[in-house]
């Protein structure tokens, strides 16, 4: 068989802008097959284990049922459930699961901790959210944005919030993907350019104090949580930082008339986004969270068997 070399999806770097193209492609057409029903089987006998450190609600649902839906099986453990809630070393937690599954997911705390991991691995891994990043999220919110308006190269993304992983994550893709970020986060929460990998002055992310002035004129406003999974103690003191940053009604009317809004999810209905957006006609929140299946079928595709087409 023809077996692609290895590759890890550690962060949305990891990949080319031409690998993204054919993955968008490729999640379009296999969106398409699970819309009319059509069985398709690449990765029948495969298996992916999904580790998770943290809570999920979306990527759990979304690996687990597109990895059933591809023909192949899963293993869920949990930091609770397995040895590595009582010190078992990642390293040999990698070398162990990696002899027995064929792809493994792990959402976790640190970006160290899946790198150690993938470092010891004989099969692909994938991030599933870390600390730093959350590229499987940034893939099905790029595809969701080219499935309403096409391309997103040349386009301005408005980031209003955090500085968190998810705004490390579209920092990444627009240097990539040739489109802008405008961010804006409060002060004391700003982004890590070294973090992210992107080089402060970059014509790919522009800063600015206030929220309005990052959404003007913007293709597509985005947000997310004020506090992340591991910064609950910090939850009181972020409710006060970030009164000013919640998506309303005013940002998005200085935004282009045809902005997208976009949450990864969960979220919280009068803290970083007002109901009216969420739940209005310019969100498509709901969208983005199915084709986390969809893009991360095509990714699982990509990751086992190369390109097929
Ligand atoms: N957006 C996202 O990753 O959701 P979950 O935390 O529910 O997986
Ligand atoms: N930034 C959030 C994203 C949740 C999907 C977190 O890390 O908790």
């Amino acid at each position: 068989m023809n077996v692609p070399p290895m590759k890890h999806y550690l962060q949305f770097n990891d990949l080319s802008a031409d690998e993204y193209n054919y993955l968008f492609s490729r999640a379009a057409l296999i969106k398409g097959k699970f819309k009319s029903y059509e069985k398709y089987h690449p990765l029948a006998d495969r298996t992916l284990a999904m580790i998770f450190e943290k809570a999920s609600t979306r990527t759990r649902v979304s690996f687990e049922a597109g990895m059933y839906q591809l023909g192949g099986s899963v293993v869920h453990l949990t930091t609770g459930d397995s040895q590595l809630g009582r010190a078992e070393p990642i390293e040999d937690s990698a070398r162990v699961i990696s002899r027995m599954t064929d792809l493994v997911m792990i959402r976790t705390y640190e970006q160290s901790k899946i790198e150690r991991f993938a470092a010891h691995s004989r099969v692909p891994v994938i991030n599933g959210l870390t600390n730093e990043f959350h590229p499987c999220q940034i893939l099905a919110d790029l595809f969701t944005y080219i499935e309403h308006r096409g391309s997103i190269r040349g386009k301005v993304v408005a980031w209003v919030g955090d500085g968190n992983n998810m705004a490390n994550t579209w920092l990444q893709a627009a240097e990539l993907l040739d489109f802008t970020v405008h961010v804006s986060t409060p002060s004391g929460y700003e982004i890590d350019h070294a973090v992210a990998g992107v080089q402060h002055g970059s014509s790919s992310c522009k800063v600015f104090k206030d929220p309005m002035q990052a959404c003007a004129g913007a293709d597509l406003v985005t947000t997310d949580v004020w506090t992340s999974m591991g910064y609950e103690a910090e939850n009181e003191a972020r409710k006060k930082a970030f009164a000013d940053w919640c998506v309303d009604r005013d940002m998005m009317a200085v935004a282009q008339p045809d902005a997208l809004f976009m949450h990864c999810l969960p979220a919280h209905r009068g803290e970083e986004v007002e109901a009216e957006v969420i739940d209005g006609p310019q969100s498509v929140v709901w969208d983005e969270a199915e084709n986390r299946m969809h893009v991360q079928k095509a990714l699982m595709e990509y990751l086992l068997l190369g390109r097929v087409d």
